[in-house]
């Protein structure tokens, strides 16, 4: 297993551009199977999730061809020859479950492995199969499978009771062709549902409302092929954000943009980093002095994301003063915390509260990544940490993050993989 090995050596200077989104990538690729004609998707990351992806519509007779790099997937779900999602690969990645509503949609039926709990909660998909079966789908649960059949979805009401996202993919696909319009209330309104909805409609779906809680869908008797490209991964971006807040300099983030986190951004204006928006993106700096303790509590979109809660937590750890992080989407999301305090971070976890209270500096050590967004919390820190860290486990950050070393190293910091 490959670990990354970090010295912390000050200031970041330089230029890193943002990927496409791999939470978008991962709904989009989906939406191939709702149409036999090509679906090519342009400024896809080039991550291992998007490989189980492509391993997993493939299994379903889809054709992924993976261009320039990766960066371009060009989809055909013409041939599909089965509509079973196996345990095998679903197991390796929960976004597996989101073949659910474009199979039953376009063929009637589909067989899903559950996906099991995970590291950072026990994240059912109840609200995924309720939605499904407002429209008229029959469910049979048995023996780690959902089996979904109907004889043509129709168009409902339907009202989550949480927010969840991908819940909202799953029944907006599904509703584009079921019969008659489809009303789901208290959506998501994420960023990547967005996206998804824009694609949709390129693909010749009737929807109104994405962005907003209540999303309109008129379903149609079929969808055509289209080219759409992938929004900027609002999560990798406020990673990147991250760099030169805690190490003091300036990088301009390509490709960024405000809108995508303007509650993070609220945030680091209050520990006092500075974000300005430039003609390609977006320049972060680190104002002058430590940066402040700030409380944060994450929120379904437009409140402060759980995907960069563990990366906010990295800069609080050398704030002064004390801040306290609420964790309100998953109840086992401070897996990072014990790491950090390796690193002679003082961190108090009670419950879904983290109380940080700031030291001076933090000392490398060696640390174990324990999901995505935990491994980059520990690169972070690194970052800023006097001494050398090695992160390992490091295959959780290339599910989501594609060639951190490079773009971290272009700006100046002392990073590399030790292949393992
Ligand atoms: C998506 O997961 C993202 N994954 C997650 O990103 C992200 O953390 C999460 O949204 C929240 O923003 C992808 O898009 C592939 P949810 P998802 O359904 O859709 C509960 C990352 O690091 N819930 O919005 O699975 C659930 O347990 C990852 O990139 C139910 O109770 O999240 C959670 O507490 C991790 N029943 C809450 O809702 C359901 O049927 C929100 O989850 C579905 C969800």
């Amino acid at each position: 297993m490959d670990s990354i090995l970090v010295r912390g050596n000050g200031p970041l200077k330089g230029q890193i551009p943002i990927a496409g989104a791999k939470n978008a990538c991962l709904t989009l690729m989906p939406a191939t199977l709702l149409t036999e004609e090509p679906l090519t998707l342009t400024n896809a990351p080039r991550l291992s999730d998007i490989r189980t992806m492509t391993q997993l519509l493939g299994s379903l007779g889809a054709e992924v061809v993976a261009l320039q790099g990766g960066q371009v997937l060009a989809m055909s779900s013409h041939d599909l020859t089965s509509q079973h999602a196996d345990y095998d690969i679903v197991r390796k990645m929960r976004a597996s479950i989101l073949v659910l509503g474009p199979l039953l949609a376009r063929f009637g039926q589909a067989e899903v492995s559950l996906p099991g709990g995970c590291a950072i909660g026990a994240r059912p998909v109840d609200l995924h199969l309720k939605a499904l079966e407002a429209m008229g789908a029959e469910l049979d649960l048995r023996d780690g499978y959902v089996r979904a059949k109907t004889s043509g979805l129709r168009g409902a009401v339907f009202e989550f009771p949480i927010v969840s996202v991908g819940a909202t993919e799953n029944a907006l696909m599904a509703a584009t062709l079921a019969k008659g319009t489809t009303v789901l209330k208290n959506a998501a309104r994420e960023p990547e549902i967005v996206d998804l909805a824009q694609c949709l409609r390129r693909m010749g779906a009737q929807i109104e409302g994405e962005g907003t809680s209540t999303i309109t869908i008129q379903g149609v008797d079929r969808l055509g092929g289209a080219t759409h490209p992938v929004v900027t991964d609002r999560i990798e971006l406020g990673t990147y954000m991250l760099a030169p807040a805690i190490c003091g300099g300036e990088v301009e983030l390509l490709g960024g943009r405000i809108d995508l986190l303007a509650a993070f951004c609220e945030k680091l204006d209050a520990a006092g980093v500075s974000v300005t928006e430039t003609e390609r993106g977006l320049t972060v700096a680190r104002k002058n002095g430590r940066i402040r303790a700030v409380d944060v509590v994450t929120e379904p979109f437009p409140g402060f994301p759980t995907d960069l809660q563990a990366q906010m937590m990295a800069l609080l750890c050398t704030a002064e003063g004390t801040s306290v992080l609420e964790e309100k989407i998953f109840e086992n999301r401070f897996m990072h915390a014990p790491e950090l305090t390796r690193m002679g971070a003082r961190i108090e976890v009670q419950g879904g509260h983290a109380t940080v209270h700031g030291v001076e500096k933090l000392r490398g050590a060696p640390v174990m990544a324990t999901d995505l967004r935990a491994s980059v919390s520990l690169i972070l820190a690194a970052l800023a940490a006097e001494g050398e860290t090695v992160v390992s486990r490091v295959y959780h950050l290339d599910r989501g993050y594609e060639r951190v070393e490079e773009k971290l190293s272009a700006c100046g910091a002392l990073i590399e993989r030790i292949a393992g």
